[in-house]
């Protein structure tokens, strides 16, 4: 029996969504990919520049540009498509916007007879995550967030460069909005099954301030891009083809994303990071973590941070 082919849609060729062609095409994840964006002639101009990096791809992949009546015989659609982060710019400042763009991308999309799992990047992420489900009507589970998957794969970044091990033997993350008001659960960091206070312990010349400054680069990364390049791109660009590859492939996959709470972490009613058992059907399960007193208080506040924000827009909508 020939294997079903995957087809994923993705919505805006930016910095973020070609980046992520890119990455998705070097690593062979799937069979199609359609670029869909406002500005057609940049989807086909990247669908004609990706065709050609084809000889050199580990497998084929068809690439093309399309429109959303493509979506129908999607399994993934990713939208990285919006305006983004201006200098100075908070991603909460973006939510109107955003929104409003996202309302007509979802019911072209819907209209398409599309039934598979939406995946979105677009900031504020959270919150156009929770727009989309509310929009399609599809199930919590088959609307995702990239959530803090950046941030925690920044904040792995950054620890195994501070105890000089290996990031992948690094399991720490990042919850809460993705965004200013995110926190680390230091209470559950560890390399390689010991914790991270332990290793602290055995580092010449360590202090504190070090790994408090190490939150506050995971935090506040994106100003620090945003101020040298303008955007950032690359590592969000990886983190979804993470998750492109944990949902096709059916992977189980813990990862941190933005997902729909239900009285996990003691919220409802809202989409934030924390991490997820990610498959084909999308996230299967919610991981709660046990937290400290003060990161349940963090991760209250940035509940009600999205919430207040969100309150406004969706009276509208
Ligand atoms: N989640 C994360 O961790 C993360 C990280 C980096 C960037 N981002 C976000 O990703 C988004 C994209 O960033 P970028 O740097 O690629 O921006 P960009 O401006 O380079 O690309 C946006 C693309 O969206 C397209 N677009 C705009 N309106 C559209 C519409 N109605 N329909 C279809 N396409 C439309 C534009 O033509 C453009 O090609 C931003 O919201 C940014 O904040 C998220």
């Amino acid at each position: 029996m020939l294997k079903r082919v995957n087809r994923v849609a993705l919505i805006g060729t930016g910095f973020v969504g070609s980046s992520y062609a890119f990455a998705l095409l070097n690593q062979g994840i799937t069979e199609e990919l359609v670029l869909i964006d406002l500005n057609k002639e940049k989807a086909e101009g990247d669908a004609m520049d990706l065709n050609h990096g084809l000889p050199f791809a580990p497998s084929r992949t068809k690439i093309w540009y399309g429109d959303y009546k493509e979506c129908g015989e999607a399994d993934l659609v990713v939208i990285t498509a919006g305006a983004n982060q201006k200098p100075g710019e908070t991603r909460l400042d973006l939510v109107e916007k955003n929104t409003k763009i996202f309302k007509g991308i979802v019911e072209e999309i819907m209209a398409s007879g599309f039934d598979g799992i939406f995946l979105v990047a677009t900031n504020p992420v959270d919150i156009l995550t929770y727009a989309v489900w509310k929009f399609s009507g599809l199930p919590k589970e088959r609307v995702i967030g990239s959530g803090t998957i950046l941030d925690t794969a920044r904040f792995r970044f950054l620890l195994g460069d501070y105890f000089d091990v290996d990031t992948r033997n690094v399991h720490a993350y990042i919850i809460g909005e993705h965004g200013d008001t995110e926190l680390p659960v230091w209470s559950h960091a560890d390399i390689a099954g010991t914790s991270i206070s332990e290793w602290t312990n055995n580092k010449d010349g360590f202090n504190q301030e070090d790994l408090d400054q190490l939150f506050l680069n995971v935090r506040d990364a994106a100003y620090h891009i945003i101020e040298r390049k303008g955007a950032t791109y690359y590592g969000i660009a990886m983190g979804l083809v993470r998750l492109t590859k944990a949902i096709l492939e059916n992977e189980n996959s813990v990862l941190t994303v933005s997902a729909y709470l239900d009285g996990e972490y003691g919220q409802k009613d809202i989409y934030i990071g924390v991490p997820a058992v990610v498959n084909r059907r999308g996230v299967r399960q919610i991981v709660e973590l046990d937290l400290n007193e003060e990161e349940k208080a963090k991760f209250k506040n940035s509940v009600q941070v999205l919430k207040k924000t969100m309150e406004p827009v969706f009276k509208h909508f």
